[in-house]
């Protein structure tokens, strides 16, 4: 079984089994399309493809392009990304603390100057993800990964084993890098099921978790994606998103509540970092929508 060989942030991991439950009632019983637009580390995939021989065809995106040539790379030129990454990781792991951290910010700068390509890109990708500060994904304004050293004691950079198996799994899947629209030019036939987890709404106004690129993912861009799930709705197509509960914070926050009335909305309690605190770790409630 392969697992998500990257950290996300927003990773869905501990929500599998909320959302298995919330899957359509009829999802065990025909084959179908599975749609992730907005991939991640891709948790819910991962899970699927293990455990539904029903998918019969698989359609992943996601708007970052590093992230998407990651899969890409695993898919298509796996045994030069094992090298490239265990070349990388003999060399860290090898290193003394100082030397290590020295090691990362020279990797991230190299990353940064854009100069190598393919499969040596794709293994940098992997390691920093691996060793940065909790496998966050942020850039600055001029589009640069900014994510300080992680200094973890035995981080796991080359799974091997797990790799070769991701390899297996993603062999027919259609991997696509661009904006979660594009995934529908892919859609054909019945049974279809989307699964969308875009960047979550910021529970507070100070907190900007949702920073994946220079491009705000704000609440024009949840009021688009909702005329996207309008549109897949009225083409007979399954859909199921996530986001976060803004009533976690303010109980008269109704953005999500007035945005889907057309739909089904549930409230799901999740673990997760809603602060940096680590007193203030806990759970909060979180949304789960679906038109069926
Ligand atoms: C909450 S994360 C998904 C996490 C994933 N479910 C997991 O388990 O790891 C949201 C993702 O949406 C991507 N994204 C942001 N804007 C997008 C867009 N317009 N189209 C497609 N993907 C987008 C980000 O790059 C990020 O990887």
């Amino acid at each position: 079984m392969g697992r998500p060989f990257l950290k996300w942030a927003g990773g869905k991991r501990q929500l599998i089994p909320e959302i298995i439950q919330n899957l359509p009632l009829d999802f065990d019983n025909k084959e179908w399309t599975y749609v992730e637009p907005f991939l991640g580390g891709g948790a819910l995939l991962f899970h699927m493809l293990n455990h539904y021989d029903n998918v019969s065809k698989v359609i992943i995106n996601d708007s970052n392009s590093d992230l998407i040539s990651s899969y890409t790379s695993i898919r298509d030129d796996l045994e030069n990304l094992i090298i490239e990454l265990k070349k990388i990781e003999e060399e860290y792991l090898m290193a003394s603390e100082d030397s290590r951290a020295a090691f990362y910010y020279k990797t991230r700068k190299c990353f940064n100057e854009g100069t190598t390509k393919g499969s040596l890109r794709s293994a940098q990708f992997i390691f920093l993800n691996r060793t940065g500060f909790n496998g966050l994904y942020r850039v600055n304004k001029k589009d640069k990964f900014n994510v300080p050293h992680g200094k973890y004691a035995k981080p796991n950079i080359c799974n091997s084993k797990n790799l070769k198996k991701t390899n297996q799994i993603l062999q027919h899947a259609i991997i696509l890098n661009g904006d979660y629209k594009s995934t529908l030019e892919y859609c054909e036939g019945d049974n279809i099921f989307f699964y969308l987890d875009p960047p979550y709404r910021p529970l507070t106004k100070t907190s900007s978790f949702n920073s994946y690129s220079k491009k705000a993912f704000d609440d024009n861009e949840q009021i688009r994606l909702k005329k996207f799930c309008d549109f897949l709705d009225a083409k007979g197509i399954k859909w199921l998103l996530s986001n976060s509960d803004p009533k976690n914070y303010n109980p008269d926050d109704d953005f999500f509540d007035d945005l889907y009335k057309a739909y089904s909305i549930k409230r799901i309690q999740a673990k997760r970092r809603i602060n940096s605190v680590v007193e203030q770790r806990g759970t909060v409630s979180e949304l789960l929508i679906c038109n069926y």
